[in-house]
């Protein structure tokens, strides 16, 4: 086990360049699945989810060639096996975007439920209903989705939420199928516009000119394709924050501000001095923020995956705000140990009222899940003394050596053994 140790006080200055999407290289991997041709990923993000889904993909029989600085060739020349186990699933819970391109491909998949995790039960109730209405036979067993199908075909399928992998999931499934697909109330998130042009650039159709509708033509086959990784917005909004809780001037590059507009309208009403260039965002703090509300809702909404680290600032901001999360139900984890620290923060249901502190004293923290760690590096970044951030795991699922490009802003924080468990 490791930690990760922060002595703070320091004021973060510079620039830090973003990494490809951990979002968005998930399901691109398993769209590899649809062609036994060569399918070259650049800009693919150094993580453990990423390396979780290389060895899932090699069980299945994919060849890999994992070239340096990020470039990925993958080769799904043929299926071998088609089988997601529990022990990566329960890992990984995005293991399940095999399912979609599987049954394609395939016509059969054997994909382990991934059960809940810190943040919520997360379902795939959508997933299943979906490939059901292209054709599949679905049978729960053991804890194992049993699916298989002739040949998936076209439907015109509404979802009854906004879900990001079950649309990925059936985009893929409706990639091969026989006829077209209409799918509805889709989620819309970017990582959704990147699979969308990965399945076009492989040779296939689909359209996503009405807002939240896609319409896929399936094809009976795809060809390889070079496709470059958008980068992580949650990974950038992330470093926004860092320069605005330690009241610094942080410039983010490479990274693409449409996606973060949210935020970037949240920062600027705390009294941040957020400027937008091309593909980099910088902010400038004029000192304590002010308190602002925010509910997280699905794209183009406030992330809520950066709902954890904005109420790290917001424990330390000016005044009283509530967050509320919208789209999983237990995502609070991280109000414990930021109160552990010296926060004033009240849970009622879906929503945290955080009422601004002074400062915050460095403490032995917790994670529990990838966004959460990030919460406690913000917040230990911004606290006098020294925090020690025990499951650093948590973290290396979604950040790319966070913390050397933290330190290269004048972060003190390093990685150390861990003899707490
Ligand atoms: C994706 O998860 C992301 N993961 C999550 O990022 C992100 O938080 C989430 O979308 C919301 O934006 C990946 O893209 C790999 P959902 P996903 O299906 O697709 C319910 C991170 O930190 N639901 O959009 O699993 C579900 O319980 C991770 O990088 C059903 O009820 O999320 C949740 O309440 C965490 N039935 C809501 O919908 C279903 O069949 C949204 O979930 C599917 C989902």
């Amino acid at each position: 086990m490791e930690k990760i140790v922060i002595r703070g006080g320091n004021r973060l200055e510079g620039a830090v360049e973003i990494s490809g999407s951990k979002n968005a290289a998930l399901p691109l991997m398993c769209a590899s699945i649809l062609s036994s041709e060569e399918i070259t990923l650049h800009r693919v993000p150094g993580l453990k989810d990423i390396l979780t889904t290389k060895q899932l993909l090699l069980q299945l029989g994919v060849q890999l060639d994992d070239l340096s600085s990020g470039t990925l060739k993958i080769k799904a020349r043929e299926i071998t096996d088609h089988t997601a186990p529990y022990e990566m699933v329960k890992t990984m819970r995005a293991s399940v975007l095999v399912l979609g391109p599987l049954m394609a491909r395939e016509g059969r998949a054997v994909v382990s439920l991934p059960g809940g995790c810190a943040i919520g039960a997360r379902p795939i109730d959508q997933h299943l209903k979906g490939l059901e209405a292209m054709g599949a036979d679905i049978r729960l067993e053991g804890g194992y989705v049993h699916a298989r199908a002739r040949r998936i075909r076209g439907t015109d399928f509404t979802f009854d939420l906004k879900t990001v992998t079950g649309t990925e999931n059936l985009m893929m499934a409706a990639a091969l199928a026989q006829g077209t697909t209409v799918l509805r109330h889709c989620a819309v998130e970017p990582e959704i516009d990147a699979l969308a042009n990965l399945i076009n650039g492989m040779g296939g159709s689909v359209d996503m000119s009405v807002p939240g509708t896609i319409v896929i033509e399936g094809k009976d086959r795809l060809h390889g394709v070079a496709h470059d990784i958008m980068p992580d917005r949650i990974e950038a909004g992330t470093h926004l924050i860092a320069g605005a809780i330690t009241r610094g001037d942080v410039r983010v590059c490479r990274c693409e501000p449409a996606h973060l507009l949210p935020l970037l309208e949240k920062l600027s009403q705390t009294g941040l001095n957020v400027q937008v260039g091309d593909d980099e965002v910088r902010v400038i703090s004029n000192g304590r923020g002010k308190s602002c509300d925010v509910t997280t809702d699905p794209y183009p909404g406030f992330a809520t995956d950066l709902q954890a680290q904005y109420m790290a600032l917001m424990v330390l901001a000016d005044g009283r705000c509530q967050i509320t999360e919208n789209v999983f139900e237990n995502r609070f984890m991280h109000v414990q140990e930021l109160v552990r620290m010296g926060a004033n923060i009240k849970v009622s249901a879906r929503t945290a009222q955080v009422d601004g502190v002074e400062n915050l004293s460095g403490a032995h923290v917790q994670a529990t899940d990838l966004r959460a760690s990030a919460c406690l590096i913000l917040a230990g970044l911004a606290a006098s003394g020294e925090t020690e951030v025990h499951r650093a795991y948590h973290l290396d699922r979604g950040y790319e050596r966070i913390e050397e490009k933290l330190r290269k802003l004048g972060a003190d924080i390093r990685r150390e053994k861990d003899v707490i468990i």
